[in-house]
């Protein structure tokens, strides 16, 4: 968490229905829609990341509507499930959690669905579970090419403020999206950005909806209040996020992102390891899973590097724990910040007794240091 950011969170907690807060919530709901590289309107809700994918579908569908989704990994099964529960009918099409969605699929599927049976895709943009992103502007151009009216709901959690995503350009009609990872802020915000296409859909969908309603919150927004009390703080935090991203510069942070996800994957070819993504095409610029040498146990590794180094790598997640680790590298994070991280897990596949070969950090340290020969973008 940055300290421009945690600064900002400790500021004492204004009136939320006061002229002061209508300047914080214009200048937060305006920055996010820079952010998210949109016109239409953005609703925050105080809630982790699956209350805003709960908002994304009951704000747009009805009980029986179809929907069209990937299992790309942990994240796409726990969205699935979601959308069962509210009785929509998932079509659910397996994946092997190495490969992002493949537009081609998509595009099949559509055509197929002569009827327009399938209200909605949703699809993950980047899977936190596996490291592989899956192309949205490729889903989109899909969609496109069978003509079909389904609506495009996207889970960019992992990638807001790390990798490149274009709400508008893209044709996602809703985006969904929280505080704790690119936005380098707490848990505790949950985001949904909205096309027209979604708020025209809101008007007849027909899923119960009360404290996730975007008419609303979008009416009160306007003035920069909100419909419920507000997370004073956190939106404190989330004006200095914005801030920080739009100093660096959105192509800048995005770059940033792909430099870091190319030095680990060296530190990991350099390891001789395996990465879990199989599309480079798909690699992620914000994580990294590594899969573990047959007969060692990723959770057993992780403990050794947590209690020896203090550094807590990422789990696998469902069908893949103890199988795979995962070395998150975005948000604040700088390349000497990947450089210990890369150090932190060379020093713990050796003390851990993991076969691996040597030469994973200079590897990445030798591309960083080429890397930093670059101009920035502007
Ligand atoms: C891609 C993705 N989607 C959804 C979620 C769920 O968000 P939350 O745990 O904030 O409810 C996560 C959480 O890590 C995630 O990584």
């Amino acid at each position: 968490m940055p300290d421009r950011i945690l600064r900002a969170i400790a500021q004492p907690t204004i009136d939320h229905r006061g002229p002061a807060f209508a300047l914080l919530g214009r200048e937060v709901l305006d920055g996010l829609q820079r952010v998210f590289q949109t016109r239409g309107p953005v609703v925050i809700y105080p809630s982790s990341g699956t209350g805003a994918w709960e908002a994304a579908f009951v704000n747009t569908l009805s009980a029986g509507d179809k929907v069209l989704m990937f299992e790309t990994g942990h994240f796409a099964v726990l969205w699935r499930d979601m959308a069962a529960r509210f009785g929509l009918h998932v079509d659910f099409v397996p994946g092997d959690w190495r490969h992002g969605v493949d537009p081609a699929l998509v595009e099949q599927k559509l055509t197929e669905d002569r009827g327009g049976a399938i209200k909605a895709v949703a699809v993950v943009h980047n899977e936190t579970s596996t490291g592989v992103t899956t192309r949205i502007a490729g889903v989109r151009r899909a969609m496109d090419a069978a003509r079909h009216p389904a609506l495009l709901l996207v889970d960019a959690v992992s990638s807001l403020g790390s990798i490149e995503y274009r709400h508008d350009e893209w044709g996602a009609d809703v985006t969904v999206s929280s505080s704790q990872k690119g936005m380098m802020l707490p848990p505790g915000l949950g985001f949904n950005a909205i096309s027209e296409k979604a708020l025209a859909a809101s008007s007849s969908a027909r899923l119960p909806r009360s404290y996730w309603d975007w008419a609303p919150m979008i009416k009160n927004n306007a003035a920069g209040f909100f419909t419920t009390t507000p997370a004073t703080n956190l939106l404190y935090g989330l004006r200095e996020a914005v801030r920080m991203l739009m100093d660096e510069g959105l192509v800048n942070v995005f770059a940033r992102h792909r430099r870091f996800g190319e030095a680990t994957r060296r530190a990991v070819a350099g390891w001789e390891l395996e990465i879990l993504c199989a599309t480079p095409e798909e690699y992620s610029p914000a994580l990294t899973a590594v899969v573990m040498p047959a007969g060692h146990d990723a959770d057993a590794f992780r403990a050794i590097v947590l209690e020896r180094f203090d550094m807590s790598l990422g789990a696998g997640l469902g069908k893949l724990k103890g199988k795979v680790f995962r070395i998150g590298h975005l948000g604040d994070f700088n390349d000497l910040m990947l450089a210990g991280t890369l150090g932190g897990v060379e020093m713990g596949l050796a003390a851990a007794e993991v076969p691996f070969a040597r030469g994973g950090v200079t590897a990445a340290l030798d591309y960083l240091a080429s890397e930093a020969r670059r101009p920035a973008l502007t």
